[in-house]
């Protein structure tokens, strides 16, 4: 493939986060889409699902025939929540929370082409972008024992407005969707990514996609044919539909020509706020991304707590504290940088709780925090004193005394130990097996 390095792009193709959501919505609206609401982040009688994971999520009854949408083709930007990538969160385009654009053909209405032709037709005359820069991923054949065959059909479209080189056959893992969950409605899809140019590489992805460069903007549409159950078994819908899902803050990072989906113009003023403190621009970008998805479901209703989604809750907001502290920034300033981001902050839909309320909570969880270090330094002495450690003796330490991994694994490093990788994942998951069965 030629080396494509656009490096950055026109600055005359600035638009503000808003402005790419409104331009979004007004084109599937001309199209003869309705707009749907943002329904929140808590899923409504899914059990399936700890929180709205993608646009289509809330909708999952129209596209098993369970209930019948208001129309037939439907856009909507939803706020998403996504903890699936954690680790990878800091670089420049992973988060766990963000908005994502979404389009639906139901039914009837199922036209793989025209998805394909819109997505094309909004990324290059609409946000300007050049379509020179940008590739399309498709199924390829690894899927064809489940009944799923190698997507030509996205191909051909493709092939009418991209060259060959720049449409990439990747495997069910990649692009093959779904169900949002445990169990519902699948596909195969097709990713539309706009390269970046070399200077944003992060990593290898696969052989044709790099991390950082090649950036997932938009995936084109989920063409959904079949229902996963429970059980992994496969049967096709009654009904096909499209699920066509953009990233506002990833769309909005590349026509910016921002570093990271956290320094957009909407996150700009409380990213700098704790990236005045925080020199490490990981770190900088891992504290706004917690803490902005921790304040999302404390509005939302959720609790910190022990399992499911209030484990959820604790974890991000004690891996912002575990960051602040690893850099040299005492806990406490949580609720100083919580305060930088609410000001940036859109309406949550389905709040339930006050500003002061989450205060609240998070103070709570800070005292609680700085509790647990205290103890960490007394129970990880006789560790430090003997030089050695196991897997199990770490996490029996994390579960029982909710010492943060990230703790016990920077004392090991800066003690010189050696962190038990293999052992402390084999007490996780034996854990994590236990805990399943007793539900
Ligand atoms: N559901 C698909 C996704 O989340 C497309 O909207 O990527």
């Amino acid at each position: 493939m030629a080396e494509i390095s656009p490096e950055s792009v026109p600055s005359d193709l600035y638009l503000t986060t808003d402005e790419v959501r409104a331009m979004f919505l007004d084109f599937f609206m001309r199209k003869g889409y309705a707009h749907h609401p943002n329904v929140g982040v808590i899923p409504e009688n899914d059990p399936t699902l700890l929180f709205i994971n993608s646009g289509m999520a809330p909708m999952k009854p129209f596209f098993t025939g369970e209930a019948t949408p208001p129309t037939d083709q439907l856009t909507n930007v939803q706020d998403c929540i996504r903890t699936g990538d954690l680790d990878d969160v800091g670089d420049s385009y992973h988060g766990t929370s963000f908005h994502m654009m979404g389009s639906w053909q139901f039914g009837d209405r199922f036209n793989k082409e025209q998805a394909i032709e819109y997505a094309y037709e909004l990324i290059t005359d609409g946000f300007g972008l050049d379509p020179d820069y940008l590739l399309a991923s498709v199924l390829n054949d690894e899927a064809k024992e489940q009944g799923i065959p190698k997507d030509e059909e996205a191909a051909q479209a493709w092939a009418k407005l991209l060259p060959n080189e720049r449409i990439i056959w990747l495997p069910p893992s990649d692009n093959l969707w779904g169900p949002p969950g445990t169990s519902g409605p699948s596909g195969p899809c097709t990713e539309v990514f706009f390269d970046r140019g070399s200077g944003f590489e992060e990593g290898y992805d696969n052989v044709a996609l790099r991390k950082g460069r090649h950036i997932e903007i938009w995936n084109a549409g989920v063409f959904m044919t079949h229902h996963v159950a429970e059980d992994g078994t496969v049967t096709p819908l009654a009904s096909k539909s499209v699920d066509g899902g953009a990233g506002l803050e990833r769309i909005a990072m590349i026509l910016q020509n921002a570093p990271s989906i956290h320094e957009i113009d909407k996150w700009l003023p409380a990213y700098d706020v704790i990236r005045t403190d925080n020199q490490d621009t990981r770190s900088a970008r891992i504290v706004i991304d917690h803490i902005r998805t921790a304040e999302i479901l404390a509005r939302s209703g959720v609790i910190p707590g022990n399992k499911a989604g209030p484990y959820v809750l604790r974890t991000l907001l004690r891996r912002a504290m575990t960051t602040l502290v690893q850099t040299g920034i005492e806990q406490g300033r949580l609720l100083e940088y919580r305060d930088a981001i609410c000001e940036q902050m859109d309406e949550v839909p389905g709040t339930v709780r006050t500003h002061n309320e989450v205060s609240t909570i998070f103070a709570k969880e800070r005292d609680a925090f700085a509790k647990i270090l205290q103890r960490s330094e007394r129970l990880l002495a006789p560790i430090v004193a003997r030089g050695e450690t196991t897997g199990n003796e770490l996490y029996k330490l994390h579960e029982t005394h909710g010492i943060p991994v990230d703790i016990l694994r920077e004392t090991c490093n800066s003690n010189n130990i050696q962190f038990p990788e293999e052992t402390f994942a084999a007490a996780r998951s034996k854990h994590a097996e236990e805990s399943s069965a007793t539900k």
